[in-house]
């Protein structure tokens, strides 16, 4: 099978994704859409091989031939913890770590190990479909406050979060950075956030799974977590390897869970449920924390150099759209396209992108930059005469 490291420059080349049972590739190849020539643009993955450092500690692995249960290595807690402390100067200590096989299941365990029936959770959309599934899965009462938007840069309302907060609010679920609208919340925003939780007594759950794909220059992730040293014990910290080395298959994420009270009941949620990580998740896991190589640095130059086609493409189209500070997903609103379900006229133009009902947001897209510039080339090429269409 070819790979991008036979084929020239590793963010360049479009590796081919079919026949690997690719979520990304295969949804317009199944019945319902009769292998139409659609350029799926959609869920959060990229078109990228990870890096050669994870590559060969997999191989290594396999080579080994045996494949018993496994816990995480004490070598991979020792890289998460390096790895905090370089790039966000957070401390994290060996027993607050809780190994999960998916971010979102960190999401549901946060709605279950905090409060009871009939309690609510509170986020802000448009937001990451689970954080919109998990209050309900878990008995929870779900409270969305709508984020707000000018000229494609979206912030917080806070007064809107503090009206809608009820006295059976007990956790916040946050995105940081956020998943679709692309913002790195920033300091004041934070502290802002963490006096209302302070004042209202939540619980924080923080979903950082997107803080190493940081795009503008300077910017540095400050982990909720780490605001503030008293309120860390009111903070579950959700991280994972996945979208920043491209391991989403490979299934390992992280609860970081300061307060001893709050991990064991995440914890008694987990019993008998969730599996442990494949240990293949936990190998590519650490050596993508340990990746010392430009993999990283290409990367981010890549996504920067889709970032600004897509904002350029978009300029003067009559959709906005964000120019994300984080993530390699951009979010438009394509309410003039239709009000409510815009995703069919994209996909006759041979572009998938994701359903921003999904997200609590109708007439809105998400379009997932993360692959090769020439392949986002392509796709704007498509969906020209939509961006020109008065
Ligand atoms: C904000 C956010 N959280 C979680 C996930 C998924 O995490 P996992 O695949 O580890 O369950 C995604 C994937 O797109 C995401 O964007």
């Amino acid at each position: 099978m070819e790979n991008a490291h036979t084929s020239g420059n590793e963010f360049d080349s479009l590796i081919d994704r079919h026949g690997t049972a690719s979520i990304k590739w295969d949804k317009y190849r199944g019945d319902k859409y009769r292998d139409r020539d659609i350029l799926p643009l959609w869920v959060a993955d990229m078109d990228f091989a990870a890096p050669d450092s994870v590559l060969a500690a997999l191989h290594e692995r396999i080579d080994h031939g045996v494949f018993g249960y496994t816990h995480a290595p004490d070598s991979l807690v020792d890289a998460v913890q390096h790895y905090a402390r370089k790039h966000y100067q957070w401390g994290i200590a060996t027993e607050w770590i809780v190994w999960l096989p998916g971010l979102v299941q960190g999401i549901n365990l946060a709605c279950r190990a905090v409060g009871q029936d009939g309690d609510a959770v509170i986020t802000a959309t448009p937001v990451y479909p689970p954080f919109l599934h998990a209050p309900r899965l878990a008995g929870r009462e779900l409270i969305t406050v709508p984020l707000i938007e000018q000229a494609g840069r979206w912030s917080w309302d806070f007064a809107a979060l503090e009206a809608a907060i009820t006295p059976q609010t007990r956790l916040l679920l946050l995105c940081h950075p956020h998943n679709p609208v692309g913002r790195a919340w920033n300091h004041d925003e934070l502290n802002t956030l963490l006096g209302i939780a302070r004042q209202y007594n939540l619980i924080v759950c923080s979903d950082e799974i997107h803080c190493d794909l940081l795009l503008d220059e300077g910017l540095v992730h400050t982990p909720f977590a780490a605001l503030d040293a008293g309120f860390a014990e009111r903070t579950i910290t959700l991280l994972a390897p996945s979208k920043t080395w491209n391991l989403p298959g490979l299934g390992c994420a992280l609860a970081v869970i300061p307060d001893a009270g709050l991990r064991a009941r995440f914890r008694r949620e987990m019993t008998g449920l969730v599996p442990a990580v494949n240990l293949l998740g936990y190998v590519a896991a650490e050596a993508a924390y340990r990746d010392d190589s430009d993999w990283h640095a290409q990367l981010i130059a890549t996504l920067r150099r889709n970032r600004q086609l897509l904002a350029d493409a978009f300029a003067s189209s009559r959709m906005t759209t964000t120019f994300p500070e984080a993530t390699y997903l951009a979010w438009i609103d394509a309410r003039s396209i239709d009000p409510v379900n815009p995703l069919p006229v994209f996909e006759a133009h041979g572009v998938g992108l994701s359903d921003g009902a999904d997200f609590g947001f109708p007439g809105w897209v998400r379009i997932n930059f993360g692959c090769p510039t020439a392949l986002l080339q392509q796709a704007l090429q498509r969906i020209a005469p939509l961006l020109l269409g008065a």
